[in-house]
């Protein structure tokens, strides 16, 4: 299959071509290089399977050229990162609605199967854990711009559900819980690249918050897994998965874990909310995944601990610096 990548020279986005073309499948990528980088993409440049396009989802033309040229979309082009959603709250807004309404509407004309990435931050503050897809959203006002991205891919959610029933648009969505791995950027905002950066050179490590916000991190080639999983599987469609870790820990433990891991002599450090955040913040004390969905569909279940995924970005930290 030739698919088309948004995003493709992001995070999980050049982890995923690689992977595509590692199994047979070609890829063009699209990306406006904002939080992408060429780096990520290098080790592809040149491969006969892959081309790179610089430009940009909200770009309507050029999305519909691309597209009918492909066989299928999987749509990870996003703004995102916390911080940089507070910075650029409405550049963000536009891209994550705007951007994929372009994406996924070419995908439905053009009779392309479509896999749209969402997030875990779309259940925002529920606090029944752990999270099935068929959880509540419980979110805070949209006075704080702090819950757009959730908005925003919720809004997602629902107009490939529409395209579904107006175009039978074949489409599977991802939530992702907190992915890392190597290649993810501690600049906006990511706690684990900044963690293991700040232990390697015995910084202070610097949590936001009172550090009992729990998390559940999953691997980068775990989420790959996961993606090629329900987007090649006909039983997947029309449907909505959880892909996240298995192990829970709080922040504080994570920041000591990587410590530890490291051999680090890094000093711990709070900052309150306020302090590391545009006013508008509001934090999920938890966010656990139940994958039992993706799991009995699939087959897929997460393969790394914590701990190799932790050695994992060290190794890539240590290795690109
Ligand atoms: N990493 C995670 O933990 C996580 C969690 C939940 C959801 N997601 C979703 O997964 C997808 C990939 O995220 P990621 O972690 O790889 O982050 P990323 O920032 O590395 O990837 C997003 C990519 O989209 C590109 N992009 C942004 N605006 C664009 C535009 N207007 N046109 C074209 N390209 C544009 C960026 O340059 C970047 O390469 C996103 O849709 C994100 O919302 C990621």
């Amino acid at each position: 299959m030739k698919l088309l990548i948004t995003g493709g020279a992001g995070f999980i986005g050049s982890h995923l071509s690689t992977r595509l073309i590692e199994i047979g499948h070609s890829v063009i990528a699209l990306d406006n290089l904002s939080t992408g980088s060429a780096e990520n993409i290098a080790g592809l440049m040149g491969n006969s399977n892959f081309e790179f396009v610089q430009g940009s989802i909200l770009d309507e033309k050029l999305i519909h050229t691309l597209m009918a040229r492909v066989d299928g979309c999987m749509h990870l082009g996003a703004a995102l990162g916390v911080q940089r959603i507070l910075e650029r709250p409405y550049e963000s807004l536009v891209a994550n609605t705007h951007g994929s309404e372009i994406a996924i509407k070419a995908a439905a004309e053009l009779g392309k199967r479509f896999f749209l990435a969402s997030t875990s931050e779309l259940y925002g503050k529920n606090p029944k854990q752990p999270l099935t897809e068929e959880s509540d959203r419980v979110i805070g006002s949209p006075q704080l711009v702090r819950w757009a991205y959730s908005e925003a891919k919720a809004i997602d959610e629902s107009i490939v559900q529409m395209f579904h029933m107006s175009h039978s648009l074949n489409f599977v969505t991802g939530r992702f819980f907190n992915t890392v791995g190597p290649r993810q950027s501690g600049a906006y905002g990511m706690v684990l690249p900044r963690f293991v950066s700040a232990a390697i050179k015995n910084e202070p490590i610097t949590i936001y918050g009172d550090g009992s916000q729990s998390r559940v991190f999953c691997h980068v080639s775990d989420a790959v897994n996961a993606v090629l999983k329900i987007f090649f599987e006909d039983k997947a469609l029309g449907n909505a998965f959880n892909i996240g870790g298995k192990e829970e820990i709080s922040i504080t433990d994570l920041a000591k874990r990587v410590i530890t891991l490291t051999n680090s002599t890094s000093k711990i450090e709070y900052l309150p909310y306020s302090k590391a955040y545009p006013a508008g913040f509001e934090e999920t004390m938890r966010r656990v995944p139940d994958t039992s969905k993706i799991g009995s569909m699939t087959g897929w279940k997460p393969e790394f601990s914590l701990d190799e995924i932790i050695k994992d970005i060290e190794k890539f930290i240590r290795t690109s610096s």
